[in-house]
């Protein structure tokens, strides 16, 4: 089996560089993700989130530095990293020609899988795509594709789990449903590095927060750790205004969909 003791992180980076010819996107990154915890990495475009990610998932090669992936070296023991992880890119991998269904079970065959339809139903449940199960995934909108990218990385309980960018493009209501589906894994035990651009998501969903920034980690710590780095300078009494997604929520009726027309 390819479990390791709890106290190794599921995930460690040393050093790792990369270039792309004369561009030094990753410049000596190192941090650790510790088992069953949700680690976003945070940077704005083109800080090398991406890039990050597929060293770790054993697509590009690093430059220099060294890293393990549920204590496997990426450099070594690639097929082994690639046995422990699931990734779910920037970009949504299903097959618009297919169901929702039919890409779930497609995958548990590719892995394997006993009683692949059982499967399906299970995360098609879990990621409330009952309904549109049978539904050709070209009909889908951008929340339900990537609940459905995220339920199929999720085939084959991969201890670790790796999500690009998992809400870029989608409204708040699709941004918390792919946040619950994100906190339920984490839950489960599954090791989860999330790349983010969105503050906001960071603070909701991860344990601990890494900032990327001009090929380093400036700053890594949990929530309460980051704010301490900044205190406030002065103490200001405010009335607590609603954000604009609280109130984004409340005028489209998050709880009850159908309330979104009500107004037609
Ligand atoms: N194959 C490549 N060849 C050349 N440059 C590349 C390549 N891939 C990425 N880059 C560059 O490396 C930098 C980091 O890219 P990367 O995709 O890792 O950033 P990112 O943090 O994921 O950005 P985004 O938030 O836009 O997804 C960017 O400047 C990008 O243009
Ligand atoms: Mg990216």
């Amino acid at each position: 089996m390819s479990t390791r003791p709890a106290a190794d992180p599921a995930i460690r980076v040393r050093g790792l560089k990369k270039s792309y010819g004369k561009l030094e996107v990753l410049r000596g990154v190192d941090f650790d993700v510790s088992r069953g915890s949700i680690f976003a990495l945070l940077g704005s475009n083109g800080s090398g989130k991406t890039t990050t990610v597929r060293i770790l998932a054993t697509l590009l090669k690093a430059d220099t530095g060294t890293a393990g992936v549920n204590g496997f070296d990426i450099a070594t023991q690639p097929a082994n990293v690639r046995e422990s992880i699931s990734l779910t890119g920037q970009f949504a991998a299903v097959d618009e020609i297919l169901s929702g269904r039919e890409n779930l079970v497609l995958v548990a065959r590719l892995r394997h899988l006993e009683d692949p339809g059982a499967i399906a139903d299970d995360l098609l449940r879990r990621f409330s795509l009952t309904d549109a199960a049978t539904r050709r995934v070209s009909t889908y909108s951008g929340g339900m594709r990537r609940r459905l990218d995220i339920a199929m990385s999720l085939i084959g309980n991969s201890p670790v789990i790796f999500l690009d960018e998992p809400t870029s493009g989608l409204d708040p209501e699709a941004r918390i449903e792919v946040w619950q589906a994100v906190r339920e894994l984490a839950g489960h035990g599954t090791t989860v590095l999330l790349t983010t651009q969105y503050l906001d998501e960071a603070e909701q969903l991860a344990d601990r927060i890494a900032i990327l920034h001009k090929g380093r980690i400036i700053a890594n710590g949990t929530l309460a750790e980051l704010k301490k780095l900044f205190p406030p300078a002065t103490v200001e009494y405010v009335e607590k205004q609603p954000t604009l997604e609280e109130i984004f929520l409340a005028i489209i009726g998050h709880d009850d969909k159908t309330a979104t027309g009500a107004n037609t």
